[in-house]
């Protein structure tokens, strides 16, 4: 394999850098079981921790998880109030643990609508870790794709009323700066579980030229192997943005 990662069949062998997850199915999980949709989404919890540990153990630069989304708040109240005070047990138990493993925490979403004692914990989490050098877990809470191009466009047109940009000075990597995932590198791999097959609003800009992945499996099913199966199959796709498999497979171009 040449030293830019495609080997000569085309096959591009690399792990993905940065895997971003909807982490869709919790509630039918449990209603399958016969339990309240909460025991599904304690189980998720649950899956978190092991695709975690898989990534920090396998070198994966960056793992996004969809926690939340803009749009949940439509949920009936109860299950929304669960969610949230499931998130903020989970930062207050896993914060330390996920700081002694050299992983880096970040969150992405608009966090002015969260309890404030929620933002705080999330601030803490952020500083606590942001030295780490190992895996960087990006969570995406109250994210929503339009929510951060809108963000990103107001940034942008402030710039633009001050006179610090010019309009010559948009294009996409200018905007790429403007976006919550600025200094990440773009998705390789999505994954979707729970058998939907749609976006849901997550990263809209950044899954120009990812890899889709969707599988029916269940979050709280989804385990270290399935993570694997679903890396393995990245592994089988020819990456061509926009070139030939042939200028890919004679290597005449760089990706
Ligand atoms: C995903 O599971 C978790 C969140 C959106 C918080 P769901 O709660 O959407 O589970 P299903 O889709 O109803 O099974
Ligand atoms: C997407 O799942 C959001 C998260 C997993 C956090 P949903 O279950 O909310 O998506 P839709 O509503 O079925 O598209
Ligand atoms: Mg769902």
């Amino acid at each position: 394999m040449s030293a830019d990662g495609i080997d000569p069949s085309g096959l591009k062998k690399d792990n993905p850098r940065h895997i971003a997850i909807i982490m869709d199915g919790n509630g039918r999980w449990a209603q399958k079981r016969f339990m309240p949709r909460a025991i599904g989404h304690q189980a998720g919890v649950k899956a978190v921790r092991k695709i975690v540990e898989y990534c920090a153990k396998h070198n994966i630069e960056v793992l996004t998880l969809f926690a939340f989304s803009s749009e949940n708040w439509r949920r009936p109240q109860d299950e929304v109030s669960l969610l949230m005070e499931l998130f903020m047990a989970t930062l207050g138990r896993e914060i330390s643990k996920l700081d002694r493993n050299n992983i880096r925490l970040r969150f992405i979403g608009d966090r002015s609508l969260f309890p404030e004692k929620l933002q705080d914990k999330m601030t803490e989490g952020e500083r606590k870790t942001q030295d780490n050098t190992a895996l960087t877990l990006v969570i995406a809470v109250n994210y929503g794709g339009h929510w951060d191009m809108c963000q990103a466009f107001q940034q942008v047109a402030a710039e633009l009323l001050a006179g610090t940009l010019t309009l010559e000075d948009i294009n996409p990597q200018l905007m790429n700066q403007y976006l919550a995932t600025a200094d990440l590198p773009e998705p390789d791999l999505f994954i979707r579980t729970g058998g939907e097959q749609r976006i849901s609003n997550f990263l809209l800009w950044q899954l120009a030229y990812t890899e889709l992945y969707f599988t029916p499996t269940l979050w709280p099913d989804f385990d270290q192997d399935s993570l694997a199966e679903a890396i393995q199959s990245f592994k089988t796709r020819e990456r061509r943005f926009g070139h030939t498999s042939e200028q890919v497979r004679t290597q005449s171009v760089s990706l």
